[in-house]
């Protein structure tokens, strides 16, 4: 097929990339210049893992190409996916506009039959408005609409679009169906087909659902630190019950990025919205955004304080494998920290840029994790970034001056710290 991708961030280059190695013809189209004339000289906007070698052999095949221009590419094109953002506005719902102005530029240029994709996430309904703001537009008739949530992960965008879990067919019209199921020919997964409205919705849920899990995770690791258990004996009790599943049940200092905080916010809203008080979603948010507070309390009082004293953080990032610090976890124990006058020196493999803007002025980016810890008094864990566990703890021990290691993402738990000197300190874990 001929495609057009509106939005070139995570989602929208996975599904380019993918669906152009997949045999089809992609035009990806953003309304940012900077990343278009970027990517249209092969330079990825951002850092995820296999991306940069795809897009160089997609665009030697002649399989993907980049424009600003909507209009010129639209009317070439058998299916449009709309992958643009849904950032949480002022009041916590998502701000559609990019979702609307996106669909209002497609009917303007549309002139023949189009399947419209609705890769974005967006809450309950918005097929719907969708499908009557092409009717106004009198394009209704050329607008075939379904509802394809996207489930990627960062740091796994590519693995996560060749080999999804389930693909989600959400659409009233079994032509339309059909056509998307042709659409991800070569891709092995079951089809889930359903009404827009329950695709909508389940996107919400399954973020909902793993941020429940982490919170829940958290809260037995607080527990377990009163209680003198061990959270990782929990995590495997747990995690061997296939009832249970294994994933998401790492405790640490809480879930961020892009997707979790701001979709657990905008499932709750939904629901109070239609009338229904979801409280399980206000006790995992209020856990999650408790359980950054509590790991910064516990070191400051584990330190007997950390004004003037300077600290080694290693990671920025939202989670590991990632260059990504919208949310980040890691950023607000960083500010919180140097709100209570730490003097903090941090290293990122991938994050050090993304998260500049959110941090105060006077955090120093050290050039490696082991820089990081000269002359500081205790190490920070933030992200659990798997090279973390590779740096020789001899040469971080030499540089530190007490050393102490407060881990965030209990990453460095069972590399035998303690026996190397250090006095170790994870979350849930007793130290
Ligand atoms: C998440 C979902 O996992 C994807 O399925 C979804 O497509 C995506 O959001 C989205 O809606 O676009 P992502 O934001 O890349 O993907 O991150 P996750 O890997 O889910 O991690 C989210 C947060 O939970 C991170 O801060 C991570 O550190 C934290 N986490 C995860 C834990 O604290 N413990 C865990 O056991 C797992």
């Amino acid at each position: 097929m001929n495609l057009v991708v509106v939005g070139c961030g995570y989602v929208g280059l996975a599904n380019a990339l993918g669906f152009a190695k997949l045999g089809h013809r992609v035009a990806c189209v953003d309304a940012d210049a900077g990343k278009v004339a970027k990517l249209d000289v092969g330079r990825m906007p951002f850092f995820e893992p296999g991306m940069p070698e795809l897009l160089r052999s997609m665009q030697e095949a002649g399989r993907v190409v980049f424009t600003g221009d909507l209009g010129s590419v639209i009317n070439g094109a058998e299916a449009a996916l709309l992958c643009v953002g849904t950032p949480p506005s002022e009041d916590g719902a998502p701000d559609l506009s990019f979702v609307h102005a996106a669909a209002d530029d497609i009917a303007k240029h549309l002139s023949h039959p189009l399947l419209l994709i609705v890769k974005s996430t967006v809450p309950c309904g918005t097929a719907a408005a969708l499908r009557e703001r092409f009717e106004r537009a009198g394009k209704g008739d050329l607008v075939r609409l379904a509802s394809v949530p996207e489930f990627l992960r960062e740091g796994q965008a590519l693995k996560d679009f060749f080999q999804p879990d389930r693909v989600v067919i959400g659409s009233d019209d079994g032509e339309t169906r059909a056509l998307v199921d042709s659409l991800h020919a070569g891709i092995e997964a079951p089809r889930l087909i359903m009404s827009h409205e329950s695709a909508e919705l389940a996107k919400y849920a399954a973020n909902a659902f793993l941020a429940t899990k982490v919170s829940f995770i958290n809260e037995m690791a607080n527990l377990c630190e009163r209680t003198g258990a061990d959270v990782r004996d929990v995590e495997d009790v747990l995690g061997s019950d296939p009832r249970i599943g294994a994933d998401f049940l790492r405790p640490g200092i809480g879930y961020g990025g892009s997707c979790f905080p701001k979709d657990v916010g905008a499932l709750h809203r939904m629901a109070g919205a239609n009338g229904y008080d979801f409280r399980l979603l206000s006790a995992a948010i209020d856990v999650n955004n408790r359980q950054r507070e509590r790991f910064v309390e516990r070191l400051e009082r584990t330190l007997g304080g950390v004004k003037g004293r300077r600290l080694a953080v290693w990671g920025l990032a939202f989670k590991g494998g990632t260059g990504d610090a919208r949310a980040s976890a890691a950023v607000d124990v960083v500010r919180a920290l140097h709100g209570r006058g730490a003097e903090i020196v941090a290293y990122d493999p991938q994050a050090t840029s993304a998260a500049a803007d959110a941090l105060p002025d006077g955090i120093i980016m050290a050039p490696t994790a082991v820089d990081a810890c000269d002359g500081a008094e205790a190490l920070v864990v933030l992200t659990d970034w798997a090279e973390f566990r590779d740096v020789s703890f001899d040469a971080v021990r030499e540089r530190l001056l007490g050393p102490c290691v407060f881990d965030g993402r209990n990453l460095l738990a069972d590399l035998g710290l303690p026996k190397k000197g250090f006095t170790y300190y994870g979350v849930g874990i007793q130290a």
